[in-house]
């Protein structure tokens, strides 16, 4: 088993749910004039995301390891933190970009890794979420301005 490849897989993972979880809850608890505006941004992102955990997980399988088996492995394995209340609206904006950038950085860490192994399904994989995040990166950052 090629320990690098997986555990930067399963670090992809953990930040791409938590991102995922950060996006939906936000999209719950956003509050304004422009609440419509940002509830379909954070929706767009957050279905989005989750569509692409299913596939993280089973690529960790392909390479006959086990996805994480509960929650407080993700939060462990994940570099993103998590909001204790409701913020502003700008503020979710503001947050959600960051956690974007930890989720993009742990996706290119996990692209190499799969790249050096050889790994060309995955790697091709891995491309294509690294081009969803830098999308909705754009999106948030236009957003901000
Ligand atoms: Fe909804």
């Amino acid at each position: 088993m090629n320990e690098e490849l997986l555990l930067s897989l399963k670090k992809a993972m953990a930040d791409s749910f938590v991102l995922y979880y950060k996006a939906h809850t936000y999209h719950w608890n956003v509050e304004g004039a422009d609440f419509k505006q940002y509830h379909d941004l954070f929706g767009g992102i957050y279905e989005e995301i989750f569509g692409a955990v299913d596939d993280l997980a089973e690529h960790i399988r392909q390479l006959d390891d086990y996805a994480p088996t509960s929650l407080m492995q993700l939060k462990s394995l994940s570099m993103i933190s998590e909001d204790e209340d409701p913020v502003s609206a700008m503020s979710m904006v503001s947050r959600l970009l960051d956690a974007n950038n930890l989720t993009l950085a742990s996706l290119m860490m996990a692209y190499r890794a799969a790249d050096n192994a050889t790994e060309l399904g995955l790697a091709n994989f891995l491309q294509d979420r690294i081009a969803a995040h830098q999308k909705h990166g754009w999106m948030l950052k236009a957003t901000l301005k």
